[in-house]
This record gives structure tokens, sequence and C-alpha cells, in this order.
């Protein structure tokens, strides 16, 4: 029989292509979310892909006793927890929405889990846990620095959170810290939707591309980078996909080697805000029109992981370059 798996904001960006994955691998799939952050239409085109529609259940995770009903009636084998808020800037207006989003979602899922003896757990975190890591490329034994806002820290203390019940219950869980997700799937019928003005590089890159945005603002060129803009490991969101079902297969399986692991998910390779741009001109023929400004508070200089433990213990590597990752990311927007 398939085995089922819950995957929690399975509408959203990534959730959506981690689907997909899923599915192509032989899982059934069900998928919670709330449609704060994400769109309806996005069920049916994962169906035009894969040719299996999910099941979908509108729920809000913040509500404990739907949480609850819902494991007492779905025997699940896995849960794959994308649902969170993810924008560092809003979160440091609304403090308490992301703890309560972020927080007090994990703990209701974790807590119906254990009940109904699920112990299989995904978890998205994100390398935002090293702040400017000391030393580079960043491996997992990097030290965490101190969250410099509450999204960053929601991912802290969820690590927290699970690292303490895995200590006193059957838990087995696998946090993924991811680096720069982007582009979207090749076939061009998901990718990313970011709601109002982007935050994010790649997509404000698309939007200027399109003429939606008049210039991008490339935030600051006197980093000690090589060419003083910001690097950053920008990783194919299908790569990205594929690294969640090695994971759960790895849990399922039963070879993972603590009851708590976690892996940087990257290509290992950094790229600066310019390199980004110029490929991004490459692979879709226009020029973009940018101008540089000063660095944007918060910001890094560089960050790109050591995959590594990724590669030998999962088995796992980035197979798509940045401009594979652009190239798709193109094609999407031109669909929009
Ligand atoms: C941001 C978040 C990070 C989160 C990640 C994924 C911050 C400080 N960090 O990472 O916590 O995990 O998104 O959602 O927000 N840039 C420009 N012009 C733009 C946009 C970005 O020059 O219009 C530059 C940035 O300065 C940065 C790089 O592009 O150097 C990547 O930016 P972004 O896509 O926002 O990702 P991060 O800042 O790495």
């Amino acid at each position: 029989m398939a085995k089922k798996i819950l995957v929690t904001g399975g509408l959203g960006f990534i959730g959506s292509h981690t689907v997909v994955e899923l599915q192509s691998e032989g899982f059934e799939v069900v998928i919670i979310d709330n449609l704060y952050n994400s769109k309806i239409e996005v069920l049916d085109n994962i169906t035009k892909i894969s040719g299996v529609k999910p099941t979908y259940i509108n729920l809000d995770l913040r509500d404990k006793n739907a949480v609850s009903a819902f494991f007492d009636g779905h025997k699940v084998d896995g849960v794959i927890h994308f649902a969170a808020s993810k924008a560092v800037g809003e979160s440091v207006q609304k403090p308490l929405e992301y703890y309560e989003n972020n927080i007090a979602a994990l703990i209701y899922v974790l807590s119906a889990m254990q009940k109904n003896k699920v112990s299989n757990f995904i978890f998205s975190s994100s390398c935002t846990v090293y702040g400017q890591a000391d030393e580079l490329p960043i491996t997992e034994n990097a030290p965490i620095k101190f969250a410099e806002s509450p999204y960053g820290n929601t991912k802290q203390i969820g690590e927290e959170i699970i690292t303490d019940t895995t200590k006193t219950s059957d838990l087995n869980a696998i946090a993924l810290r991811y680096f720069n997700p982007t582009g979207a799937h090749p076939s061009a019928i998901i990718g990313e939707l970011p709601i109002g003005v982007p935050q994010n590089l790649v997509p404000f890159i698309t939007q200027t591309g399109a003429g939606i945005r008049a210039e991008l603002s490339v935030f600051g060129d006197d980093y000690p980078t090589v060419d003083g803009t910001a690097v950053r490991d920008y990783i194919h969101v299908v790569d990205l996909a594929k690294a969640h079902i090695v994971a759960l297969k790895r849990l399922i399986g039963g070879t993972n080697k603590t009851q708590f692991e976690t892996f940087n998910i990257g290509t290992g390779k950094g790229n600066s805000v310019l390199e980004v741009i110029k490929a991004f001109e490459k692979v879709s023929g226009k020029s973009l029109n940018y101008k540089i400004v000063g660095r944007r508070e918060g910001d890094i200089t560089a960050a790109y992981a050591d995959t590594t433990l990724a590669n030998n213990e999962l088995g796992w590597k980035a197979e798509q370059s940045i401009e594979d990752a652009l190239r798709d990311a193109w094609k999407w927007q031109q669909t929009l």
C-alpha cells in the first residue's frame, strides 16, 4: 500500500513542488493549507503535472482541536511541515503572529503526531540560523547565531522544540536548512507566487524582466566579495523538493543515525547579486534595468552551503545550476 504523507503548506512554493515529487515516487499525499499565502488553483496545477489529485483540507494549524481531529481521522505515515510565515521584514512588524503561526502550529502538529503514534517528521528550516557564519562554505556544525528577526528565531526555536521532543518520544525528525530556494517547475505550471512587491531577489528580477517593476535595486556593492555584491547559494526548487523525498525515505526506512538529524540543502556554490543578474540576462535574452543602492538592513555578506553531509548521508546532490533555476523562474513568470 502506498504510504500516506501529510504535507502542511502543500500549496505553497516549496510545498507544491514537493507534493509533485512525492506523487511521482508513489506516495499518497494529503495537503493541509489555509490559503494564507497560497492559491487554491495550485491544487489543480499539481494535478495537471502529476495526473493525480491530492486530498486537500483547508485547515488552520493554529486550531489545536482541528489539528487533533485531523490526526484522529487520518492515518498518515509521515509529515512534511512547510506551513509557516516566511517574510523577514513582516516578522519584525508582527512578531506574535509569527510566533503563533510558526511555533504554536508546530507544537500542535507534534502533539497530535505523538498521540497518534506518527513518528516521521520533516521540518523546513533555514540557513538563516547561521547568521553570518565565520567560515564558508557553511557546515551543519557552524554555530547558531543570535536570530536577527522573529522569523529567524522561529526556525531556531522550531529546531529546539524538535530536539527536546525527540528526547522523550519516538519522534524521528529531519530538519532541512534551505539556502536560497528559487526557480519553478520546468513545466511552468507551478512556481513562486509572491504577494505584492517581492522581497526576494529572483522574483524581483523576473518581475523587472517582465516590466512589472521598473527597476531592480541592488542592495550594496561594498561587500568584501568578488564584485562587492552579496553572495548566496541559489538552489532550484525541484532539487530542494527532491531532498525532502530522500529525507522522508530515510525516516520511513529507519536508516537515520539519530532521532533528529539536520542537513544543509544548497548547491554548495555561491553567486553574487551581479552574477545572478548576468545569468538572468543570459537565459532571458533581456537586459535588466538595475541600480546600485545602499545595503539592506539585516543582510549578511555571504552564505553558501557545504553539502557534504547531505551528499554522503542522503545520497542527494543539487543537479541544477543557477542558469537552470533562472530559466525556469523566467518561463514561469511569463505565464503570470
Ligand atoms: C531572505 C531572508 C532569509 C530567508 C530567505 C528565504 C532577509 C534578511 N533574509 O534571505 O531569512 O530565509 O530570504 O525567503 O530578508 N537583493 C537585492 N535586491 C532585491 C532583493 C534582494 O539586491 O530587490 C539581494 C539581497 O541584498 C541579498 C540577495 O539579493 O544579498 C538575496 O536576497 P533575498 O532573495 O531576499 O534572500 P536572503 O536575504 O538571502
